[in-house]
């Protein structure tokens, strides 16, 4: 068969030059954007009476039956007809005949590929955002309940200063809130119509690009035709947004991979969502977090690799620029079904909230509040109460105790000045609800951090 652009050419294609050059095997995935796009495109030209309301109307028919033929698994696609552009104008004029060829008028496969894809970008970004959504309803139905339960808050991967560990999910929360308002941004940025720039010129054609725009729900159309159908800021838009997403959901990971350790043992992933050893029958692996911490080096890959592909291109449309798709596809691919298992691991998360109190006994969570109760009850300068609590450190240290453990007439051993009261600010209880100021983790604090996001997710416009 020939190919819809042979004019010009002497000889058939080399089948080698069909493998290497073609797309469809993964540009099928813009079926339904082509389509969206040519149905508008044949609606404008009839309006614009570059072809006849009749024809317009033909064309549409042809393009709605091969959707179904493509949703029913009915499509034959064969990749001598390189891409998902050509595949469906090919078939369309199969089916509706001569008048099937008047849909290319004023349009190129430049700015029809740049309006799928852009298409593409757009629709998947609203599907990400809803599932972050969901993600954070779920982290924050366990936050709101956990806001008591305390965990040692952690730098350097050392005990630092109690915690709750509804306040250690809501740096989760506010994390996947910044991953919307990315995606929202990014959505506005990008809402503009690449369609009518044809080949990268514009088109002697009277064609209406504001109808365009209006037809498939964009705020305006581009502005400049050079840079539309060479531009792919959009795609690598949502590349950078999933790759900080799949950071934060990474580090959640990291987490729970930690978490579920005979080290920790502050959660228990439940058995649907872990995996045993081929050899030791008593290992229960967290395979899913794992997974969603290894892929997300796939998806930085995605990133750099479009990164690259634009960084040498002359304007306006060169070839190099199909290579932006499956990389495209992988991320948006990878991110939604990450997006779906860590919900219901994250749903399904058993909190062993002894374990994450008891390890609150270890490594002298409160001596910042010995020292703060020297500070003020005593009026001992800072420098030199962070001195004195050093040494009652070390003191408990010798004894094999927690600093919150001493007794009175121990502390008083290491310096004589300190009183009763100091025994309740070393209450490791006491010492987080102290952090009480705006975005502490004060249990009355972190509650209020809660209704902040409760509040947030209710003003949402979501879908
Ligand atoms: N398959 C091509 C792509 O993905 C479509 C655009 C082709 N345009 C061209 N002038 N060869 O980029």
């Amino acid at each position: 068969m020939q190919k819809l652009w042979a004019g010009r050419f002497q000889e058939g294609a080399s089948s080698l030059l069909d493998e290497f050059n073609a797309s469809l095997l993964f540009d099928r995935e813009l079926y339904k954007e082509d389509i969206a796009g040519s149905i508008a495109h044949a609606k404008m030209l009839a309006k614009q009476e570059i072809i006849k309301e009749s024809e317009s109307k033909e064309i549409i028919r042809g393009l709605e039956s091969i959707k179904t033929e493509i949703d029913c698994g009915e499509f034959i696609f064969d990749i001598a007809d390189e891409d998902i552009h050509m595949a469906i104008e090919k078939r369309l004029i199969e089916l509706v005949g001569e008048v099937g060829k008047k849909l290319h008028t004023a349009r190129s496969r430049n700015d029809q590929v740049a309006l799928d894809f852009r298409l593409y970008t757009l629709n998947s970004s609203k599907e990400i955002r809803v599932q972050l959504i969901e993600n954070i309803k779920t982290l924050l139905e366990i936050a709101s309940k956990n806001c008591e339960v305390m965990i040692p808050g952690m730098t350097h991967l050392q005990h630092a200063q109690p915690i709750n560990f509804g306040f250690h999910l809501l740096a989760y929360i506010s994390m996947f809130k910044r991953d919307v308002e990315r995606l929202d941004s990014l959505i506005e940025r990008n809402n503009y119509l690449p369609l009518g720039c044809a080949a990268l010129a514009g088109t002697p054609y009277n064609s209406d690009r504001d109808f365009l725009s209006k037809e498939l729900g964009f705020k305006e159309p581009t502005i400049n035709c050079l840079d539309t159908v060479s531009d792919r800021d959009f795609a690598l838009d949502i590349l950078f947004a999933i790759s900080v997403a799949m950071m934060h959901i990474s580090r959640l990971s990291e987490e729970l991979i930690l978490w579920s350790s005979y080290e920790f043992r502050f959660v228990t992933i439940d058995d649907k969502y872990a995996t045993g050893s081929s050899i030791m029958p008593q290992k229960k692996n967290p395979d899913v977090p794992e997974l969603l911490r290894g892929k997300t080096g796939r998806v930085y890959g995605n990133l750099i690799s479009l990164l690259t592909v634009m960084k040498g291109l002359p304007l306006a449309y060169n070839k190099d620029t199909q290579e932006d798709k499956e990389g495209v596809f992988d991320s948006v691919k990878t991110i939604k079904i990450s997006l779906k298992i860590l919900k219901e691991v994250m749903a399904t998360l058993r909190i062993n909230k002894e374990n994450m109190e008891r390890a609150c006994k270890i490594g002298h969570l409160s001596a910042t509040d010995l020292a703060d109760y020297l500070v003020q009850k005593c009026s001992i300068p800072f420098r030199e109460a962070h001195f004195i609590t050093g040494k009652a450190v070390a003191y408990a240290e010798k004894k094999e105790k927690d600093l919150s453990e001493l007794d009175l007439e121990e502390l008083q051993e290491v310096d004589s000045r300190i009183k009763k009261e100091a025994l309740e600010s070393l209450k490791l209880i006491n010492s987080m609800n102290a952090r009480d100021s705006k975005g502490g983790t004060a249990t009355k604090e972190t509650l209020r951090q809660c209704e902040y996001f409760k509040r947030w997710l209710e003003g949402l416009e979501v879908g």
